[in-house]
């Protein structure tokens, strides 16, 4: 099947991650969300990134200003009707993405595939309140989406075989590369990333070493782009906690127990880059451990 207009729920650091890489590949895209300064922002960003890639060399201004020309934005779901491939990137709470695809599928088109990004919610059990279990799948980016090359397809129990060659040739068509996981909690990604992230929250909490020398540890002893606690702040401190607790409740092992540290740090509202508070706090010029 051929997919050429694509459905991007969500236009926060995730969604407009998405829009992007999916409009230089050629995609019409059209960008949804609830609140219009969200879509404005998201659209300025995607700009400014793709910027970055023009002063590279890396695409020309041309290509630039055809893949803003690809992107429309929409506050209404239902326009969202007349896509291919539905990428559902909103908040990551179950309750949020059911109600979405509850609104949404009374208008899709027989042929459209259905994914959600969700990093750890089970794919099976959201493509069990649609109408198209065999069309619904996992399309999980990675953060930065432009930069970062995996994308994990996750299939549920019913999704067919046709549907995960759809996504399959799209994740190629971007240049990026697909890892198949299958549905259980986490998937491939979280499963081992959240629980070394919480480990080394474990290893502040515990005293063993501080956040720089945990983080310098890391960089320099396994050669990790970045130190655990910088990247849970890049994460973000609750999406950090909300997967170790899928890993605990899915999974039933008290090896996925979130760090008590962690839990401290989201009650505070510190939830790394984006509330410019975490493990660092990125208020002054440069990054200063917060322990
Ligand atoms: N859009 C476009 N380009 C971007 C970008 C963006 N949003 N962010 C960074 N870049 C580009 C830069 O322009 C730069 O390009 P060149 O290589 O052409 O120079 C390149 O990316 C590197 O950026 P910087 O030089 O600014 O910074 P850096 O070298 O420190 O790299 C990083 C930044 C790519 C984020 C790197 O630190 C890294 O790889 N960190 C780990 C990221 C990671 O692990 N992500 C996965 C998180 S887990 C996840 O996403 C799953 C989940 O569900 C929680």
């Amino acid at each position: 099947m051929e997919i050429k207009r694509i459905g991007v729920i969500g236009a926060g650091q995730m969604g407009n991650g998405i829009a992007h890489v999916m409009a230089l590949a050629g995609y019409e895209v059209v960008l949804n969300d609830i609140s219009e300064e969200a879509l404005s922002a998201a659209v300025s960003l995607v700009s400014k990134n793709l910027d970055r890639q023009v002063s590279k060399d890396r695409i020309s201004e041309d290509e630039k200003q055809a893949a803003m020309n690809r992107i429309s934005t929409t506050l209404k779901l239902p326009e969202l009707g007349a896509t291919d491939l539905v990428i559902e990137a909103a908040t990551e709470r179950e309750t949020v993405k059911q109600a979405i695809f509850e609104d949404l599928v009374p208008h899709l088109q027989p042929h459209t595939i259905l994914t959600s990004n969700t990093s750890s919610i089970s794919i099976t059990r959201l493509a069990s309140r649609t109408d198209r279990p065999e069309k619904f799948m996992g399309f999980h980016f990675m953060n930065p989406v432009p930069v970062m090359q995996l994308v994990e397809l996750i299939r549920g129990i019913a999704t067919n075989e046709e549907t995960y060659k759809a996504c399959l040739g799209v994740v190629e068509s971007l240049g990026k590369s697909a890892a198949s996981a299958e549905d259980f909690p986490a998937f491939i990604v979280n499963r081992i990333l959240i629980p070394m992230i919480n480990e080394a929250v474990y290893t502040l909490y515990e005293g063993v070493g501080s956040v720089k020398s945990i983080d310098t540890s890391m960089k320099l002893g396994a050669n990790h782009p970045m130190g655990p606690l910088e990247l849970a702040d890049f994460i973000g401190l609750d999406t950090c906690l909300a997967i170790m607790n899928v890993l605990h409740d899915g999974l039933a092992d008290t090896k996925y127990r979130p760090c008590p540290l962690l839990v401290k740090y989201v009650e505070a509202g510190w939830l790394g880059r984006k509330t410019q508070r975490g493990f660092y706090d990125y208020r002054g010029e440069t990054p200063v451990p917060t322990r």
